[in-house]
């Protein structure tokens, strides 16, 4: 897989750009009956500066739209903006990138009844420049659609395949008895060389985990109730909503706890191989949220591969993770390593030493005013 970017510059550029928003007015006098509305700062044309063609779209979907633009053509986020000033136009490439979107979504609507079936992806593949003739046949034929999975006549119910993966990772009780963990291992696929991780997990909705990369520290938490991201020297910043529920998901597998509290239905689908071996893939729901696909070892009953989407106005930016290498811990069967992908690259945290039941305070997840110390 490409290496275009390592996470840190984009969440560097990210927490950036989001700190030069002009602050919400918070103690404004309320404005006379006839004045213009104030700026709604949930609103993106309310918290940035220069917002033409999403006018209207939740703040919060801006950014991650912006990574949906920069996967589709496999571009870093300098290939439109000045450094420091996304509000610029002064770059021609986002000047057509704006008239690309407002495109994409006159295309949708006036001709798929305003379904969002045409994409950034359909046309630019990852490349900036779009082909517009046939790739002539030499060689490997080009992966042209969505793989056709093998079609399986019987498919196991979802219910047995959540039960049995919670009789393999141990049982309820088992589970129960973990109060906390703490675990110590290395991060690698950012730079060249691996760099220390620390986890702390206290119950499936607390956990945090601080990589302690050569330009400092850069912390995922969630606390129970939301999610923050800190990084060495910047203020730390909550997750959006998405990236909160996202997280909230992750700690809960890693743990594990039961899947079905997670997901309102689940439904078996055909699935593939996976490192060789026959899997089972359950479609997990939740009202409202992108479907997560779930591919269970047919044989083990673990999880294997996790697949979220999170929505943005453009399309949805997918984050697969895989777990191996499980281990037996107190009566509990738990991953030591985990891969988190996405278009824009990888990284794999390899754990190398576990501890349960030790004790975590709470206090540990909760957002530090100043950021992790250098
Ligand atoms: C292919 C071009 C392109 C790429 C790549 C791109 N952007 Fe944008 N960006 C735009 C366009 C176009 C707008 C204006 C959208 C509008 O008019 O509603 C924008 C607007 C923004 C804004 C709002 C700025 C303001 O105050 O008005 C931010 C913040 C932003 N982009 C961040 C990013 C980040 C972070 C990345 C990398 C992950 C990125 N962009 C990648 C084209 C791009
Ligand atoms: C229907 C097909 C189609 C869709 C959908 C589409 N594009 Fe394009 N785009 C093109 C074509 C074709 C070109 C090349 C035009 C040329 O060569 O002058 C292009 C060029 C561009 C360029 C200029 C690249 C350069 O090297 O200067 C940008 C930036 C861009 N598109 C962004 C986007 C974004 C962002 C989206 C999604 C919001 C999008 N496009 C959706 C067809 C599409």
């Amino acid at each position: 897989m490409k290496a275009r970017n390592s996470a840190f510059p984009v969440i560097l550029f990210v927490v950036g750009s989001a700190a030069a928003a002009p602050p919400p007015p918070a103690s404004a006098p309320p404005p006379p009956a006839a004045a213009p509305a104030p700026p709604d700062p949930s609103m993106a044309e309310g918290r940035f500066k220069n917002i033409q063609a999403l006018k209207g779209y939740p703040a919060d979907d801006v950014v991650p739209a912006m990574q949906f633009i920069s996967n589709a053509l496999g571009v870093d986020c300098d290939f439109c903006h000045v450094e420091r000033a996304p509000e610029k136009d002064d770059k021609k490439e986002k000047q057509t990138a704006r008239k690309m979107i407002t495109m994409t979504l006159a295309i949708n609507h006036d001709h798929f009844d305003g379904h969002r079936e045409v994409t950034c992806v359909s046309c630019h593949r990852g490349a900036p420049r779009p082909i517009a003739i046939s790739v002539i046949a030499l060689g490997e034929p080009a992966p042209s659609a969505a793989p056709q999975l093998p079609k399986s006549a019987d498919l196991p119910a979802a219910s047995a395949v959540l039960d049995k993966y919670v009789q393999a990772v141990g049982g309820a009780d088992a589970i129960a008895k973990i109060g906390s963990r703490v675990q110590k291992g290395k991060l690698s696929g950012f730079g060249p060389d691996p760099v220390p991780v620390d986890v702390s997990a206290k119950g499936p909705d607390r956990r945090i985990t601080t990589v302690h990369g050569q330009r400092g520290d850069n912390t995922t938490a969630v606390n129970g109730r939301t999610g923050w991201l800190g990084n060495t020297g910047r203020p730390p910043r909550d997750m959006s909503v998405a990236e909160s529920d996202a997280a909230r998901l992750d700690a809960a597998l890693l743990y594990p706890s039961d899947l079905k509290r997670l997901f309102r239905e689940f439904e078996a689908a055909p699935s593939e191989k996976i490192e060789g071996k026959d899997t089972v893939r359950l479609i997990a729901k939740t009202e409202g949220k992108p479907d997560t696909e779930i591919w269970f070892d047919a044989e083990s009953g673990l999880v294997v591969r996790l697949k979220r989407y999170a929505e943005t106005p453009l399309g949805r930016n997918p984050t697969q993770i895989d777990f191996a290498d499980y281990r037996d811990a107190d009566g509990v069967k738990i991953p030591f390593r985990w891969t988190v992908a996405r278009p824009s690259g990888h990284f794999t945290i390899q754990i190398d030493e576990s501890q349960q039941n030790v004790r975590v305070d709470d206090k540990t997840f909760e957002k530090a005013p100043q950021g992790p110390p250098s």
